[in-house]
């Protein structure tokens, strides 16, 4: 069979504390878990999970940035960078690549400044509150958006 087809999961700043970090609002599974989950559920709608994560903005922009050549979309969590970052919004304008946003969380029930995400506005599709399971629910949307759905 060949290589299956490329789409990049990009975590923003913290997520690598999932599991350690406030488990009573983000879950107890690590980054490791949902990493493992990903190029599963990936695999199951054939394709494959480029998965990564960062704590600095400009690394989030020039991942983001990359996939224009070569990954057919995104599924991003941007966490914190959701609430402040118009560059990251801007990036991933840019790359015209279909955007599946995910939060474990469901911001909309947690503080003001977490209900508005500037990349809300550039993504197909938002999926919150579900957990990690949420990144498997937005893997399998992502592949219906890229035409890949098995
Ligand atoms: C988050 C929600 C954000 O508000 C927060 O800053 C995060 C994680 C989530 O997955 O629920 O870091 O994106």
């Amino acid at each position: 069979m060949p290589n299956p087809s490329p789409v990049l999961v990009l975590n923003g700043p913290n997520l690598n504390l999932l599991g350690l970090r406030e488990p009573a609002v983000y879950g107890t599974e690590t980054l490791a878990d949902i990493e493992a989950l990903c190029h599963a559920t990936a695999a199951e709608h054939g394709l494959r999970a480029d998965f990564r994560q960062s704590n600095h903005e400009g690394v989030l922009i020039d991942a983001v940035q990359e996939a224009r050549t070569g990954h057919l979309g995104i599924l991003i969590n941007p966490a914190g960078y959701s609430h402040t970052s118009v560059a990251l919004r801007d990036a991933l304008a840019a790359v015209e690549l279909p955007v599946v946003e995910v939060h474990l969380s469901n911001i909309h029930r947690r503080e003001a400044f977490r209900h508005h995400s500037y990349v809300s506005a550039v993504a197909a599709t938002v999926i919150c509150g579900a957990g990690a399971h949420g990144y498997a629910l937005g893997l399998a949307h992502l592949a219906r958006l890229v035409g890949a759905a098995r």
